[in-house]
């Protein structure tokens, strides 16, 4: 599955609106209920306002109902910056895919890209 969610999220990347910094990323979220929602990276004029894929991807799933505990994996072009595994963390997502700069595939669980995460103390 992982690298069928990387290659898929390869594809989506070309859908990708970054005329700014030219680097088009691309995500697919899948769900334990076997649905698959898309995103790529949307920038802005106003450089930090802009989306990550990860997280558009994420967004989608939402809307749609998918809440922490529903995503089962996600695919992603390259690396996820360090904002997006804070996201796949909240979601805890047992399968994290994505192309490392050597051409291999990478898959981690969500806890295991973001050691001794940081969690909202309870009240
Ligand atoms: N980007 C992502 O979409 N995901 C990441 O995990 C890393 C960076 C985007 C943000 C920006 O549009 C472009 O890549 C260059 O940083």
């Amino acid at each position: 599955m992982s690298e069928e969610l990387v290659q898929r999220a390869e594809a989506v990347a070309a859908r990708a609106y970054a005329p700014y910094s030219n680097y088009e990323v691309g995500a697919v979220v899948r769900t334990v209920d076997g649905r698959d929602f898309e995103g790529v990276n949307v920038e802005n004029a106003a450089y930090p306002l802009g989306v990550c894929a990860e997280k558009s991807a994420l967004v989608a799933a939402v809307a749609a109902g998918y809440g922490p505990g529903r995503v089962a994996a996600i695919g992603i072009t390259a690396s996820p910056c360090g904002g997006c595994r804070q996201w796949l963390h909240e979601f805890r997502i047992p399968e994290v895919s994505f192309r490392r700069d050597d051409g291999t595939i990478a898959t981690y669980e969500a806890s295991a890209l973001l050691p001794d995460t940081w969690n909202l103390p309870d009240p």
